[in-house]
């Protein structure tokens, strides 16, 4: 099934001048890149992003990251591109990721991790809607 999954890099990802590799990763899977934007994201709105974590100890510093620099936000569409973005990415915490996967290979740590990819078809949903309108994702 042909889906579209939001991606982020994050602020570590982009001062690392990681965003062509993230990218080149989910090209020479066969994604495609529909919608893309350099953005800051304030500190409330990262809060709206990552409402779901805000009962975790993590939620406050997470949120802070998020905000501490430029991200890059993404629509990657593709055959099954919900998982195969995960799959790239890697686990959560780049010490259990599996080796040739974007966070074993660049992230610093489970906070610090590189990228966000989107888990399910419905958070896929909300995410997208939360970055881009229908005019920005290219058919
Ligand atoms: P992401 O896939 O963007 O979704 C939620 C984020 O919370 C996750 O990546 C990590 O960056 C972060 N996260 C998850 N677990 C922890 C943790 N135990 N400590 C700090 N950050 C975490």
């Amino acid at each position: 099934m042909i889906e579209r999954t939001l991606s982020l890099v994050k602020p570590d990802g982009v001062e690392q001048n990681c965003i062509g590799e993230v990218i080149r990763r989910f090209e020479a899977k066969g994604l495609r890149v529909v919608a893309l934007k350099l953005i800051r994201i304030e500190q409330k709105q990262a809060e709206a992003f990552y409402a779901v974590h805000r009962e975790r100890p993590f939620y406050r510093s997470l949120t802070a990251f998020l905000s501490s620099g430029p991200v890059v936000a993404m629509v990657i569409e593709g055959e099954g591109a919900i998982p195969l973005v995960r799959q790239i990415m890697g686990a959560t915490d780049p010490a259990k990721a599996e080796p040739g996967t974007i966070r074993r290979d660049l992230a610093t740590g489970i906070e610090r991790n590189v990228v966000h990819g989107s888990d399910g078809t419905e958070t896929a949903a909300t995410e997208i809607a939360f970055f881009f309108n229908a005019l920005e994702i290219i058919r």
